[in-house]
């Protein structure tokens, strides 16, 4: 464990509320945007100390946005540092506004009402926004089988459906048979690029935890697929970055 675990350990002065497993995932992922001055959404603030916690480990220029339901977290602003606001993550209009006036965001953390509309809801409208390098992270995804409360969207889906197509994306160009000729070509020698959904294009991996997902943004670039003969020399400038 590193330290951002430690220092969740051992903080006196702040309130929060969190499974000690996520720190290792936080660590993974988060500790390449420390000293960087990065822009954190934190979805579900309470009582302000994980916002604090991450804002003072991720390291100075850091700010973060909070956003919850509960017009008493107001109080966990701090100037220059810590904004909160005030509305609903289900509610795709106060989405938009938000990453209108505070975004975009680098890290965005996902610890709201975990309910899947609004799990899906703020990924649908955060992710397209978030920059390439960006980590979006969701958290207590047990809530979709503790209760029925927590499977709430209209259409029935849940973050069942949310992982199932995110791996399906993961493989938008890859999975058709029809296009395999293609993917055989070297890239500098095809003509035209190949349409793909955006997903396909922005997800570069999808990590599950026990409790999270963890979505990392990449532009990708059409992939490659080549047969090296024993012997043959090299015959694409073709670089996978
Ligand atoms: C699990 S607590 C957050 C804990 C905090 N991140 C921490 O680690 O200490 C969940 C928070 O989400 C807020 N919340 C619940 N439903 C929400 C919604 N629809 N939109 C925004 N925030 C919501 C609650 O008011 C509560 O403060």
């Amino acid at each position: 464990m590193g330290d951002l675990y430690e220092q969740f350990l051992s903080r006196t002065d702040l309130t929060i509320d969190k499974w000690h497993h996520y720190f290792p995932v936080y660590e993974a992922y988060l500790e390449r945007f420390r000293g960087k001055a990065p822009r954190l959404l934190e979805i579900g603030v309470q009582n302000g100390g994980s916002a604090r916690l991450f804002a003072d480990w991720l390291g100075e220029g850091t700010r973060v946005t909070g956003l919850d339901v509960d017009a008493n977290c107001t109080k966990h602003a701090i100037p220059g540092r810590i904004d909160i606001e005030i509305g609903d993550q289900s509610n795709r209009e106060v989405l938009a506004s938000l990453q209108q006036r505070r975004g975009p965001w680098d890290i965005v953390i996902d610890d709201g009402g975990h309910t899947n509309l609004q799990i899906i809801n703020s990924f649908e409208v955060l992710f397209p926004q978030l920059p390439d390098g960006a980590v979006y992270i969701i958290e207590d995804t047990h809530a979709h089988w503790m209760h029925s409360v927590y499977r709430d969207h209209p259409k029935g889906l849940s973050v069942v459906h949310l992982v199932a197509e995110l791996f399906t994306m993961l493989h938008g160009w890859t999975g058709s048979m029809e296009r395999h000729n293609h993917w055989r070509t070297a890239p500098e020698a095809r003509t035209g690029a190949t349409p793909a959904p955006y997903l396909t294009r922005h997800v570069g991996a999808v990590h599950l935890y026990d409790s999270m997902i963890v979505v990392e943004k990449t532009k990708r670039d059409e992939p490659f697929s080549e047969l090296r003969l024993a012997g043959q020399s090299r015959s694409s400038t073709y670089r996978n970055k």
